[in-house]
C-alpha cells in the first residue's frame, strides 16, 4: 500500500498536519485534546468514554494504512467527553515489526500533536516479569527501555527523556485505583516473541514488562510536546517465566477476557483528565 510517509523526502510533520486537517474536516471538530491507542485488550474504553461524533476510515486520512494485524482495528474515531472535551482515538496502528520505518510508527501520535492534543494515551498487551501480574493485569509504565536500534526523531535533535512517563497522569491513574501496579517496558522489534534468556536479560537490565510497540511512539509524544500515559495490560506471563508456551491467539484472548474490566478503568481515568 502506497503511503506518502514512504517518501524519504516528505516532511512528517506535513503529513501529519495534513491528517489532522482531514481529521477536523471529517470529524467536525477543529481541536482534541486527549489521543489514545488502544492495544490488545483496550479497545472497549472507546465505548465507554463519551459520545462518538465521527469514525473515519484510517485509509482516508494522510499517511495512516488499514492495520494488517488480525484483532487490530482501522479506524480513528473522534469522541466528545462529558467534561467537554475531545479525544481521538487512534486505530490503525503501525507496529515496527511491520517494517514501514518508524515514520508510520509514530504517525499517530504526531498527528495527534498536530490535532491540538495535549495527552497522548498509549496502551498494550504485553508480557509481564513479575510473576505476580498474572495475565489480565494491568500495569502502569512508569519508564522504558528502547531496545528497536531505531529512533523517530531524525536530525540532531536530543530529546529529553528524563520523565517521559508522566508522573502527574500516574498519579492521576492511581487515584483512581490505588491497586495499579507500575514498571519499565521494555520495547522488543518482534514479531516473534522473546526467547527465555532475552526475558531474563530484560529483567537482569531493569524491565518489567516486554511488548512490541509504545517506547518509539512515547518518544515521538514527547518530541511534539505531548503529555504522556502509558499503560499494559500483562496478556500473559514473559516466555520462560511461565512453563507454559505463548501464541498470539491465547493473547488476544486474555485481552478480551480482560477487556471490560480494563477498559472501565481507563475510562475512569480519562474522566479524571
Ligand atoms: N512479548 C512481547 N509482546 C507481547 C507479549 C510478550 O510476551 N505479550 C503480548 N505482547
Amino acid at each position: 500500500m502506497s503511503n506518502p510517509l514512504d517518501d524519504p523526502k516528505a516532511d512528517p510533520f506535513e503529513i501529519a498536519k495534513q491528517a489532522a486537517a482531514v481529521i477536523a474536516e471529517k470529524s467536525g471538530v477543529a481541536k482534541h485534546d486527549i489521543a489514545m491507542t488502544l492495544g490488545s485488550g483496550w479497545a472497549k474504553s472507546a465505548d465507554l468514554i463519551g459520545e462518538t461524533i465521527a469514525t473515519i476510515d484510517a485509509a482516508d486520512v494522510p499517511g495512516f494504512n488499514r492495520s494488517e494485524v488480525v484483532g487490530h482495528v482501522s479506524t480513528i474515531r473522534s469522541i466528545l467527553l462529558p467534561s467537554g472535551k475531545h479525544a481521538l482515538v487512534l486505530g490503525a496502528r503501525t507496529h515496527f515489526y511491520e517494517g514501514h520505518g518508524v515514520r508510520r510508527v509514530v504517525h499517530g501520535v504526531r498527528t495527534a500533536a498536530a490535532a491540538g492534543c495535549e495527552i497522548m494515551i498509549l496502551t498494550n498487551g504485553a508480557g509481564g516479569i513479575k510473576t505476580s501480574w498474572a495475565p489480565g493485569t494491568p500495569v502502569l509504565i512508569s519508564d522504558h527501555i528502547n531496545f528497536t536500534s531505531a529512533s523517530p526523531i531524525e536530525g540532531a535533535n536530543f530529546v529529553d527523556l528524563t520523565d517521559l512517563y508522566s508522573l502527574r497522569l500516574r498519579d492521576i491513574a492511581r487515584s483512581v485505583d490505588s491497586s495499579l501496579d507500575e514498571g519499565v517496558y521494555m520495547q522488543f522489534r518482534g514479531p516473534h516473541y522473546e526467547t527465555p534468556a532475552e526475558v531474563q536479560m530484560a529483567k537482569a537490565i531493569g524491565a518489567h514488562i516486554v511488548g512490541m510497540s509504545t517506547a518509539l511512539e512515547a518518544i515521538a509524544a514527547r518530541q511534539s510536546g505531548l503529555e504522556v500515559l502509558g499503560l499494559s495490560l500483562s496478556t500473559n506471563l514473559a516466555a520462560g517465566i511461565s512453563d507454559s508456551p505463548l501464541s498470539h491467539k491465547e493473547v488476544l484472548e486474555a485481552g478480551k477476557e480482560a477487556e471490560p474490566r480494563i477498559s472501565a478503568l481507563l475510562a475512569q481515568i480519562i474522566t479524571k483528565l
